[in-house]
């Protein structure tokens, strides 16, 4: 049985999604699942365009079949080598003894990493700007170090202007019949994941994508193809645009996120109080977690959405309470930069988590933290609120002096 999607004229798609997995790459939440896509030309070589996970090997194997109708497979291009992608490389070389595969020098050092198949009778090395033919199309490689991993290469069809991406323009989600981004109200139901994806994988690599985002400025592009998610054939530019904010952690959304961890419900109180006050004063779209209830993936891709950020912690072993400090820590690690940041500390004997907070926020990059700092002794009581009420002001000053 096969699942397979014409594309384009000669350009078929042969991945497959996997709607079983619980985290990808053993640490983000995929409740949507995920696809791994592969693309099949049909040319006067045959030319595959990277392989799968190897949760759906035997799905993507009968598609290439069913798409070759007896053709052999000439080439396997490696546009990166993360198993989400390779982990079927081997089982290809078995089936396909002719293969000959395509991809840079770094990607040989890893395939030999991965793998014990005798990679140096079968590859094809290719550089930035090198061109590869397959008959009427032409293809040439541009390298994208750290978008996500450092071999990472995309491949451009000069012939049909289509980019294969590699992770770049992925997103999480399974493809449910639909291929095109069009066929799916992307900008308002997978924008979420596709932001998550982004910030979560490749978020740490901003400059890098910026770099790629540059040397694909120069080509015309009438379709991305990604390696997760769907395919992009309109409103390109519209994406293109979301990865320039993100590459560049440029916020979306001029308004307030608020994070907090809280034992017992007195910080997540006082944490209630500050978005009430805000909503008040202007404030819309104002966002809030319990950081100890929501994945730190969802929490880091709003985080990266947001222009203001604030931290609410109780303090816990006379330090920040567990799920705050492991969130602020994927900040710092995801290197996001140019916010503004509020924090309010919560201690019943010697709170000391603002001052931890405020360490790790300082550590990021253009991160202005906010004056007024609040210290709860245990919970806030009526008459205490004057720090709130100007912590408020302070926020929604910046937060309205941005528009
Ligand atoms: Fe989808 Fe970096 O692998």
């Amino acid at each position: 049985m096969y699942c397979v999607k014409k594309i384009n004229s000669d350009l078929y798609w042969v991945g497959g999604s996997d709607r079983r997995i619980a985290l990808f790459e053993n640490a983000f939440p995929v409740p949507n699942g995920v696809s791994y896509n592969s693309y099949l030309l049909i040319d006067e070589k045959t030319v595959l365009f990277d392989t799968v996970d190897h949760s759906i090997s035997d799905i993507f194997f009968d598609n290439i079949a069913h798409v070759l109708d007896g053709r052999s497979l000439d080439y396997l291009v490696i546009n990166h080598m993360e198993p989400d992608h390779c982990a079927s490389i081997r089982q290809a070389v078995m089936i396909y003894p002719d293969l000959k595969i395509v991809c840079n020098d770094k990607t040989v050092r890893m395939i030999k990493q991965f793998f014990d198949f005798d990679i140096d009778s079968r590859v094809i090395t290719v550089k930035e700007n090198d061109t590869f033919s397959s008959g009427r199309h032409e293809f040439t490689f541009v390298m994208a170090p750290m978008v996500h991993w450092p071999e990472v290469m995309v491949t451009y069809d000069l012939t049909d202007k289509i980019l294969f991406s590699a992770d770049a323009f992925g997103t999480f989600g399974a493809l449910n019949g639909n291929i095109f981004a069009d066929e799916l109200d992307f900008e308002t139901h997978w924008i979420d994941d596709a932001r998550r994806y982004y910030t979560n994988i490749v978020g740490k690599y901003g400059p890098q994508v910026q770099a790629l985002l540059k040397k694909a400025s120069s080509l015309e592009i009438s379709m991305i193809c990604p390696l997760h998610g769907p395919v992009f054939r309109e409103n390109i530019g519209w994406f293109v645009d979301k990865y320039q904010k993100w590459s560049t952690y440029t916020p979306e959304e001029n308004s307030v996120l608020i994070a907090y961890a809280s034992v017992y419900g007195n910080t997540k109180t006082v944490a209630e109080a500050l978005a009430f006050r805000l909503a008040d004063k202007g404030i819309k779209n104002i966002q809030m977690y319990d950081v100890s209830v929501t994945h730190p993936s969802y929490i880091v891709s709003d985080c990266f959405k947001y222009s203001h950020l604030v931290f609410a912690s109780t303090t816990y072993n006379a330090g920040i309470f567990t799920s705050m400090e492991n969130l602020l820590m994927d900040l710092k690690a995801h290197n996001l930069q140019n916010r503004t940041a509020a924090v309010i500390q919560n201690g019943s004997w010697a709170p000391t988590s603002g001052k931890l907070m405020t360490e790790i926020l300082s550590q990021l990059k253009n991160v202005t933290i906010l004056d007024g700092t609040i210290t709860i002794k245990s919970s806030m009581k009526d008459n205490e609120t004057d720090s709130l009420d100007a912590l408020a002001d302070n926020i929604s000053k910046s937060v309205l002096s941005n528009r």
